[in-house]
């Protein structure tokens, strides 16, 4: 028999093709669990309003219990006449404890109110894993950061040689963005913890069903203040969409240069065996396909949120059913992290830097000429004038081919009265890096105390 929950009124059952279109069971069958825990909260709210007996609830729960045994082990799944999980779950558990009592339980409530809740359900439970692993992202860099010790490499702007920083500081500086990420999550959990179930299909439920109990029993905060608002918004999901979209952005710019540190031209990092591809037809290929997928990812994520946040632009209140369309992109970022995630952060563990290249490298491009022209404004040189005369010294390098410490005394005091052979003392990487010693900066006793902070943040969370 038609499992449809709205037959009545129709003379004959749907075409085929809107059957087909209509049906969410293949992706929303992820949150049967998630029904079947809604459906126990609604049957108690029933009971406690009179509308089942203490009996009917306990028949009521020991079928729920049957039917998530089923849905579990694949005895019990969705056919095409279902639509959705709800009237397929509706349908299970009147196939278990008969028509009369089973069809006792969709009082009071309606799908909208449902679907909304159950989706909040299933991604704070999903949030809470995503977090737990950018830690491990996190923690992967911290450790790599703490292995690398005092190792120098350059740092760039605008991909150029600009200033030496530590592969610490630098490392660090990808993990600063996922911790945020992780409290993005946490405070979007705010108010992704309130429940929709009591709105009905719009206007409120008339049974005298306590929607704070629901909302409890489910683990959320409160319930919806307003019944419209319960079932029509959806801005938790777009959140949640941008959330992950910045977190495959933030994860794609450290992919980049992960990709470029491999190249042969870097020589930075080599990639670990079990974490990089080979290539099918050419034999010495180790290919950084882990980040390439991460940036990859990153644009499907966007995608998400983009096709979510179109999908909502311009829809009246309350619910329509463009709203179906709003699971299938959340539920893609969720996957595509999930898989993401675990992938990248054991390619993050097992990266070996070359911090030897790292370090010649690190004073080339006259990465040095800003502590030139700082040491000038220590002898009470107007900065102003102190880079010009920094810069006039890259320019005699530069002419000549050869490196700011290879300037001869008399060669810094041709360039300028004000550049004594003190100046020496400020170029090297050592010295540059030390100097940087405010908080936030790129000096190794800095960067420990950045590390500890990192830790603690970890752990915090
Ligand atoms: N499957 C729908 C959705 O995902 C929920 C059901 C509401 N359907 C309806 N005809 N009111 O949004």
């Amino acid at each position: 028999g038609a499992s449809r929950l709205w037959g009545g009124r129709f003379a004959g059952g749907p075409s085929e093709a809107l059957a087909r279109l209509s049906l969410s069971t293949h992706f929303d069958w992820r949150l049967a669990r998630h029904d079947i825990a809604g459906s126990r909260a609604h049957a108690r709210v029933l009971h406690g309003s009179g509308l089942l007996t203490g009996d009917e609830l306990e028949q009521m729960l020991a079928g729920l219990d049957q039917l998530e045994t089923d849905v579990e082990s694949g005895e019990f799944t969705p056919v095409l006449a279902d639509e959705d999980v709800h009237t397929a779950l509706e349908r299970g558990l009147v196939e278990r404890i008969g028509a009369d009592l089973g069809g006792r339980l969709r009082a009071g409530r309606s799908r909208n109110d449902q679907i909304a809740t159950l989706v909040r359900m299933y991604l704070r439970e999903q949030a809470r894993a995503i977090s737990s692993e950018l830690l491990d992202v996190v923690s992967a860099l911290a450790d790599q950061a703490e292995a690398n010790g005092d190792a120098p490499m350059p740092g760039r702007t605008h991909l150029q040689h600009a200033q030496p920083v530590l592969l610490a500081h630098h490392l660090l500086a990808h993990a600063w963005p996922l911790v945020r990420d992780v409290e993005r999550l946490r405070d979007w959990d705010r108010r992704a913890a309130v429940s929709a179930y009591g709105s009905g299909a719009l206007a409120g439920s008339s049974l005298g069903l306590d929607p704070e109990a629901v909302a409890a029993e489910l683990g959320f905060s409160s319930s919806a203040e307003n019944s419209i608002d319960g079932t029509a918004a959806r801005d938790v999901i777009a959140e949640f969409g941008f959330v992950s979209a910045m977190i495959g952005v933030d994860l794609s710019r450290f992919s980049e240069e992960i990709i470029l540190w491999a190249t042969r031209e870097f020589s930075f990092v080599t990639l670990d065996d079990a974490y990089s591809t080979g290539s099918s037809i050419m034999p010495q290929k180790k290919n950084p396909d882990i980040a390439e997928l991460a940036r990859g990812k990153a644009g499907r994520l966007v995608g998400d949120l983009t096709g979510l946040l179109t999908t909502l632009k311009g829809l009246p209140l309350a619910y329509n059913r463009d709203l179906q369309e709003d699971k299938e992109p959340v539920f893609d970022a969720v996957d595509s992290l999930r898989l993401l995630l675990p992938a990248f952060a054991g390619m993050v563990g097992t990266l070996v830097f070359d911090r030897t290249r790292m370090a010649e490298l690190a004073p080339e491009g006259f990465s040095l000429a800003t502590d030139v022209a700082e040491w000038l404004v220590r002898q009470r040189v107007p900065f102003r004038e102190a880079h010009e005369i920094a810069g006039a010294c890259v320019r005699v390098c530069e002419e000549r081919g050869i490196d700011l410490v290879d300037l001869t005394d008399e060669d810094f005091t041709a360039i300028s009265p004000h550049l004594g052979p003190g100046v020496r003392e400020v170029l090297t990487v050592r010295g540059a890096l030390e100097s940087r010693a405010a908080k936030g900066g790129t000096a190794p006793a800095r960067v420990k105390d950045q590390l500890e902070r990192l830790r603690a943040a970890v752990a915090g969370h």
